[in-house]
């Protein structure tokens, strides 16, 4: 039988430097892969909500010289909040694409955070102002603990600030980074960081829109990771139309409330999308028009991107 690794959350994540994750998934969104739909099962409990099972599967293309296929697997119990634990275990197992051998079981929480911050990475190298500096992040959980790290794979980011609803999030995140040498701040006014920063980026659970239109200066770059949902909102009407809009994969366009949402209204229309990831990354260069312009990306995830991470960690481990 075949012989294969296990990887745990830092085992994962040592093997997913943003600069080569970055690099990699460029390739990965300009080549693509196959996606069939997510597969969600309801499981029933007694005395707590029901819990989920998520299963994300994903393959090469068939011409591709080396064949991998991917499965992302995640449960959902939201009654461990009530045991103190956390409701969300994601695994991701990957195969042989060819001949369906297991490669590596690895820790899918680790995949789906790096891969999520490294795409807005990979967009912000196209969009935002190349000599960007001071980066705001909204929402200082899981993914935006690991936004500045990607964000200064691309940017020359020397300044973060971070606002969180939660000021112990905030707290905590801006220790962390001075702990590692980087310029950090807590916002005491949002709407003085945001007129202040170069990039925004935000990964909330927010339904009301934190991002205003009226306070966004000329040039710059607004990053929407969190809403995933039609009833989310992270952005303002004003500013999804007064920007030049990107999207990691059209499914935004159907999930995301910061675009569903002003679709339905007439606000804009599908066609106001510039471009996709997959766009941006075949161009492979810049795609901003001037240093004025107000550019906006809304990433929804993909599992062409969670399976782009994990050929990466596995040629690490396979390397090691
Ligand atoms: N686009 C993608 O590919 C992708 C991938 C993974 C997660 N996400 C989404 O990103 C978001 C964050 O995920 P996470 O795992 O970091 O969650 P998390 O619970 O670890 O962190 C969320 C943080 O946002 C803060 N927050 C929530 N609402 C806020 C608001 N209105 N204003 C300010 N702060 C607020 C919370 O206090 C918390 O610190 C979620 O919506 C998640 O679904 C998106």
């Amino acid at each position: 039988m075949a012989i294969f690794s296990i990887l745990d959350a830092s085992e994962t994540a040592a093997r997913l430097p943003f600069p080569e994750l970055i690099e990699a998934l460029r390739e990965g969104f300009a080549i693509g892969c196959q996606l069939p739909e997510r597969h969600h099962h309801t499981m029933a409990r007694v005395g707590e909500p029901d819990a989920t099972l998520l299963l994300m599967p994903a393959w090469t293309n068939p011409d591709e010289r080396e064949q991998y296929l991917g499965v992302k697997l995640v449960t959902v119990v939201p009654g461990n909040a009530s045991r103190g634990i956390p409701g969300l275990v994601s695994t991701y197992m990957l195969y042989n694409g060819l001949t369906g051998e297991q490669l590596a079981l690895m820790d899918g929480n680790t995949i789906t955070g790096r891969r999520t911050v490294a795409t807005s990475a990979l967009a912000a190298k196209y969009l935002s102002r190349p000599e960007s500096s001071k980066l705001l992040v909204i929402g200082a959980g899981r993914v935006g603990s690991l936004i500045p790290d990607a964000y200064r794979a691309v940017r020359p980011i020397d300044e973060v600030h971070v606002w969180d609803m939660n000021p112990e999030a905030s707290r905590r995140m801006v220790e962390n980074l001075a702990s590692d040498g980087i310029r950090a701040a807590v916002v005491a006014d949002l709407r003085t960081a945001v007129e202040q920063a170069d990039i925004i980026s935000t990964a909330t659970l927010s339904t009301e829109p934190i991002v205003k239109r009226d306070w966004l200066r000329p040039g710059t770059h607004v990053d929407l990771i969190g809403g995933f949902t039609p009833k989310m909102r992270e952005a303002d009407d004003a500013t999804i139309s007064f920007a030049r809009l990107y999207v990691d994969t059209p499914e935004a366009l159907h999930e995301a409330g910061d675009l569903v949402q002003p679709i339905e209204s007439g606000l804009i229309t599908e066609e106001s999308v510039v471009a996709t990831l997959r766009d941006l990354s075949l161009a492979d260069k810049p795609a901003r028009e001037s240093d004025e312009e107000i550019t906006c990306f809304k990433a929804v995830g993909s599992g062409l991107a969670d399976l782009v991470a994990a050929k990466l960690v596995y040629r690490g481990s396979k390397a090691r």
